[in-house]
Order: C-alpha cells, then structure tokens, then sequence
C-alpha cells in the first residue's frame, strides 16, 4: 500500500485539530524522535519505521509517558488506514512543531513500518539525561571513551551512533523549547506540583518542569535561557542541557543560535528531517514529498 497525497491531505485536517484541541504539541514530537533516535547508522538497526507502537519497544524506561502520544494517534490511523505508522508518527511531530509557531518542515513520506516486535532494537540506545550515563548500546566507533560522568561525551555517544555531528547535536537539542520533565516519568523536573511557568497552561497533564516560560512555543528561547546565568530557577536544565554550554564545540553553536532564531529554524530543519529519515526503506523507492 503506497500513500497517496488525498491521504496525507486527509490526515493533515485531522492531526492539527486534534493537536489544537490536545496541545499535545511536546509529547508527539518526543513520541516521533523516540521512534528515530534508536537508529544505529553501522548495524542498520532502528530508525524510523514506526516500531515505538509495540508494546516491547513502549516499555522501555526511556519511553515512559509516549504512550498517551500513541493513543492519541490510534484513532486517526484507524480512520485513514491508507498512511503507514512510521509516517503518521512523523507527521504528527512536524505538525505540532509548526502548530507551536516553529518552522514548517517538509516532511517525506512513504516509510515502510516495522512488522512485528522482532524490529525492536535493544533497550539501551536513547540518551539519558543525567548521570551515571550509560555506555549507549551500539557506539560508534569514533565515539569518546565512555565515561559515566560525562555528559558531553554521552551525546557523542549516542549521536554519532545515529550518523549526527556536534552542530546537530546541539540543533536537536533545541526541540526542548517545547515541553516539559516530569519526576514521575524521567526523575527529571516537578511532580504533579508543577512550577509557576507548567501551572498557567490549562487543559494539559498537570505538573512539570519546563525548559522555558512559553513552553507551547517553538522558538530559540531554549537556547537563550541556556546561555542567561540568572535564567530562573524554576526553569529545567537537564546535565545534557548544560553539557551544550560546558563543552567549547557545543557552545559555539548554543551561541549562534541565541542570536539568530532564523538560523536556528534553518538548521533544525534539516536535522529534524535527517532524524525522521533516520533508517527508513520507502515505498515508492526514495519516498516522495506531496
Ligand atoms: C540530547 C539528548 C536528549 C536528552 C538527554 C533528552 C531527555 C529528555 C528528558 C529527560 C525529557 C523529560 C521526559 C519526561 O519526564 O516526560 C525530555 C522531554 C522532551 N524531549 Fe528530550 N532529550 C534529548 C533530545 C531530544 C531531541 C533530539 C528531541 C526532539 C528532536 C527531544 C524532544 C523532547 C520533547 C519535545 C520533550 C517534552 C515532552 C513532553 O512535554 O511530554 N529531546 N527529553
């Protein structure tokens, strides 16, 4: 089955009514990079194919909290059975991004979804964000040493991995803009008690940490909070967050996007599509843009 443009049309008015109603914007973009951010560039394992929707793949640690995002989606792939999960799963992250007010990004279309729970890659493979880091399952060979304690050195792990470099690390990483930690899922951030910042949105899951004030925005702000000193307490800086501002060659990429929010865009989209591509085999050969 090849999805057709009615399809993606079709989709496209039934995504952006519910992320407007939901304002699930933050947790469908992290549902879409859990998807991806297993990818290992050497073994060809992973990747985007839509395998996050097993049961298998859901429970592990790091995926605690998707599955509301994947319910959320289980009655718009019911309704139009003609779009693949592996797409369905991007386009809802791309869309929450430019519901947000971020860039618009333009997504290919045509994954192939992974089969069955055989597809799941080993736990493992997704950053941590704090210490002790574990050694990520799968690294790439240029990758630093593991060092349990080094925040900086975790990212290249894990990114590498996936075929990334040092300046995409860093522009990925601008995806917190958006969103929040929660104790009960990560160990990150407030609990059901929230911060002044998680508090004030309506309608949402209640509690939380965020990166930033506005955090149902998508903007460079995650990056100007990082470089304020006397950013406010309440706002969540993650020991991979600050790794960005610690480490030289992450740093001077934090900076430049500080300043220029259009460079940010022009850089996140092009990493953001390089991610939801991540191991993808398409139908039509190549995927297609509608
Ligand atoms: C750089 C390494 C990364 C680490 C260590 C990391 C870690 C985390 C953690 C601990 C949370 C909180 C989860 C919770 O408590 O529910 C989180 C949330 C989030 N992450 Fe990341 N992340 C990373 C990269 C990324 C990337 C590459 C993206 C997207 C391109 C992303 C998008 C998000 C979003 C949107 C949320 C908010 C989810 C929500 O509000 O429910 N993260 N991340």
């Amino acid at each position: 089955m090849t999805v057709t443009a009615n399809v993606i049309e079709a989709v496209h008015e039934d995504l952006v009514s519910m992320i407007r109603r939901t304002k699930a914007m933050p947790i469908l973009v992290r549902l879409a990079w859990h998807d991806c951010g297993d990818y290992d560039a050497r073994l060809g394992t992973g990747g985007a194919n839509g395998s996050i929707r097993f049961e298998k793949e859901m429970q592990h640690g790091g995926n605690a909290g998707l599955p509301g995002a994947l319910n959320l989606l289980k009655p718009i792939k019911e309704k139009h059975p003609g779009i693949g999960w592996a797409d369905l799963i991007q386009y809802a992250s791309v869309l929450s991004i430019e519901v947000a007010g971020g860039p618009k990004i333009p997504l290919k279309f045509g994954r192939i979804d992974a089969q069955s729970e055989n597809d799941v890659p080993p736990e493992g493979r997704l950053p941590g964000g704090g210490p002790p880091f574990h050694k990520a399952e799968g690294e790439h060979p240029n990758a630093p040493a593991d060092d349990p304690d080094s925040a900086p050195a975790h990212l290249r792990r894990v990114f590498y991995r996936m075929g990334f470099n040092d300046q995409e690390i860093v522009a990925l990483s601008g995806a917190h803009t958006i969103g929040r930690a929660f104790k009960f899922r990560s160990g990150f951030g407030a609990g059901e008690e929230g911060t002044k910042f998680t508090n004030r949105v309506q309608g949402v899951t209640k509690g939380g940490s965020s990166w930033t004030e506005e955090w149902l925005k998508f903007d460079n702000t995650y990056y100007t909070i990082l470089i304020d000193p006397n950013a406010d307490p309440e706002l969540l800086k993650l020991p991979t967050d600050k790794a960005l501002m610690e480490d030289p060659e992450f740093n001077k990429y934090v900076q430049v996007y500080a300043k220029d929010q259009n460079k940010f865009f022009e850089d996140y989209i092009k990493a953001h599509l390089k991610l939801s591509e991540l191991g993808a085999k398409w139908d039509p050969p190549g995927g297609f843009r509608p």
